[in-house]
């Protein structure tokens, strides 16, 4: 008689910079539900998007590895300023797999095109749910396909999301907004302040790329200000396709979970462990908002400065 396949939990770790990074832990638990998550975000030394590379790559580092203490087996790296800046650095320093959002992001955008002209259907070739070129291979010839990328200032400098989209014969126009991070920390998602700020970065941002189709969320809070951005898209007269990269980085993930982890147990319900750095409070309020469930308990760890 054949024996029943053994199943695994495996612990997946996800980081980030804050409580943004929920949003993908969000998009992740119903792709993955069998698994076990450990999510940190590092409250006390955010934001990371106006910080140096050095700052930026240490303290992601230091995250990483506390992640992979506490059991992860994989480890999504939820921050698109982290990913920008130090994705190698971290792949480097732990032996686990390691994926982040910018490559999923720049696939959402690249399928968005697709849907916008379904002339240009060639796919690329995925390994590990990353994109992967062929050496010598011309990029897949839609070129006319032209993305704005919102992010932080650190990931507009590392031009992180160009590369990505250019990788992909798409065109990247890339816009930092420093105010952004800030106004979402004060729930002020649906602000007339915020409809101003986002007013003129939208206006500056697209005179420059004035051909741009699709908007690309290139941070973990911009996702709470999509209502906010589309009416403001429509009040310059401006509509764009609007995609973050939360649901993309999720999928991604899905696809390493099942190569590494074949045995998975898909009926189990996930279970989670939050940590952060600073105020559990504040990590519980806004997190639940992230989440869109209740964050319950969050213990507070110290990583140093
Ligand atoms: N998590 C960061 C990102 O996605 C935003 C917050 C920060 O600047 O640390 O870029």
């Amino acid at each position: 008689m054949s024996q029943p396949t053994k199943t695994h939990s495996p612990t997946i770790g996800v980081f980030d910079s804050g409580f943004g990074g929920l949003t993908v832990l969000r998009s992740l638990l119903p792709l993955i539900p069998g698994a076990h998550y450990i999510y940190l975000g590092d409250t006390a030394r955010l934001p990371y998007g106006s910080k140096s590379h050095e700052t930026i790559a240490r303290y992601a580092v230091s995250s990483a590895k506390f992640l992979h203490e506490q059991g992860a087996e994989l480890l999504v790296i939820a921050c698109n300023t982290a990913t920008a800046m130090a994705l190698p650095e971290i792949q480097q320093s732990l032996p686990i797999p390691v994926i982040g959002v910018v490559q999923p992001g720049a696939h959402a955008a690249l399928a968005t095109g697709k849907h916008l002209d379904p002339s240009q259907d060639r796919v690329p070739h995925l390994r590990d749910g990353l994109i992967v070129a062929k050496v010598g291979e011309a990029p897949p010839s839609n070129a006319a396909h032209h993305v704005l990328v919102l992010a932080t200032s650190a990931t507009v400098q590392s031009h992180a999301y160009t590369h990505a989209l250019n990788a992909l014969g798409l065109e990247a126009s890339e816009k930092a907004c420093p105010l952004l991070v800030p106004l979402v920390e004060e729930g002020w998602t649906n602000h007339p302040v915020t409809d101003e700020v986002l007013k003129i970065y939208l206006t500056e941002a697209l005179t420059s790329a004035p051909a741009a189709q699709t908007l690309l969320l290139g941070c973990t809070h911009y996702p709470l200000l999509e209502p906010a951005i589309r009416r403001t898209l429509a009040a310059i007269g401006h509509p764009l396709t609007i995609i973050d990269s939360a649901d993309a980085t999720a999928r991604a993930t899905a696809a390493l979970v099942a190569q590494h982890f074949p045995s998975l147990d898909t009926t189990r319900k996930p279970t989670y462990i939050f940590y952060a750095t600073d105020s559990i409070e504040k990590f519980q309020h806004l997190g639940s908002s992230f989440l869109g469930q209740p964050v319950a308990e969050v213990n507070l760890i110290d990583l140093g400065g």
